[in-house]
């Protein structure tokens, strides 16, 4: 199988950072080529070291082990998703655990473990040449269903494609269009020493 080069790459850094951080980017061109149980058992072990709060750990990834169960998790997604998410030979759901185990009090820090824990796995894939493209355009219901996961524990996160670069020219011309790493906000603008400058909104 072929395997095409991703888009060029234009990003420019504020300042110096590992290249890894440019190298990430969420691709929508995915190969269907097939990732090693073991390829991803690293990723999910990456995400398992990820900081929380209490060290809770309220992530839970269910994740395609079969066709099957990949034809499920993309149903759950919206059609303008599945456009491109078809193609992806892993499919996730991310889930956060609503309570903390050992008080039973709502975890408010439990989205954002999850996303510490997502980049790290993404972190991980991109290590290994793959890339990970995360959705929050998924059907809630469907969700639950699709993991059979208790929605009354857990909050559904966000829906995750997993895999190696394809081919661009197989997306749809819209997607196509806006197949390249996106830039960022200023440093100055997101990162601020002090406080927040008078009559900025
Ligand atoms: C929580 C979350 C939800 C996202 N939802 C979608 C989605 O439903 N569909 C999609 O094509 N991209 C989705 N994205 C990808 C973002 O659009 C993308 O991360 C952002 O434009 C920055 O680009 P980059 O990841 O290539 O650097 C999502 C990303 C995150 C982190």
């Amino acid at each position: 199988m072929t395997v095409k080069a991703p888009a060029r790459n234009e990003r420019v850094a504020d300042a110096p950072v590992d290249r890894l951080f440019l190298d990430r980017w969420s691709p929508r061109a995915f190969s269907p080529e097939p990732i090693a149980g073991e390829t991803l058992r690293t990723l999910f072990e990456a995400a398992r070291w990820a900081p929380s709060c209490f060290n809770e750990q309220p992530w839970v990834f269910i994740y395609s082990g079969t066709e099957e169960d990949r034809l499920r998790i993309l149903d759950v997604l919206t059609e303008r998703n599945q456009v491109w998410a078809k193609n992806a030979p892993v499919l996730a759901l991310l889930f956060a655990r609503r309570t903390f185990r050992k008080t039973g009090r709502p975890n408010r820090w439990a989205a954002f473990d999850c996303g510490a824990a997502w980049m790290s796995l993404t972190v991980q894939a991109r290590f290994l040449g793959l890339y990970t493209h995360a959705m929050a355009g998924y059907r809630r219901d469907r969700a639950y269903q699709a993991a059979g996961i208790p929605e009354e524990e857990y909050e559904v996160i966000c829906a995750i494609a997993i895999g190696r670069y394809g081919d661009p020219e197989d997306l749809p011309g819209e997607i196509r269009a806006s197949e390249f790493p996106k830039d960022r906000k200023p440093l100055a603008e997101v990162a601020v020493a002090g406080q927040w400058p008078e009559g900025r909104v």
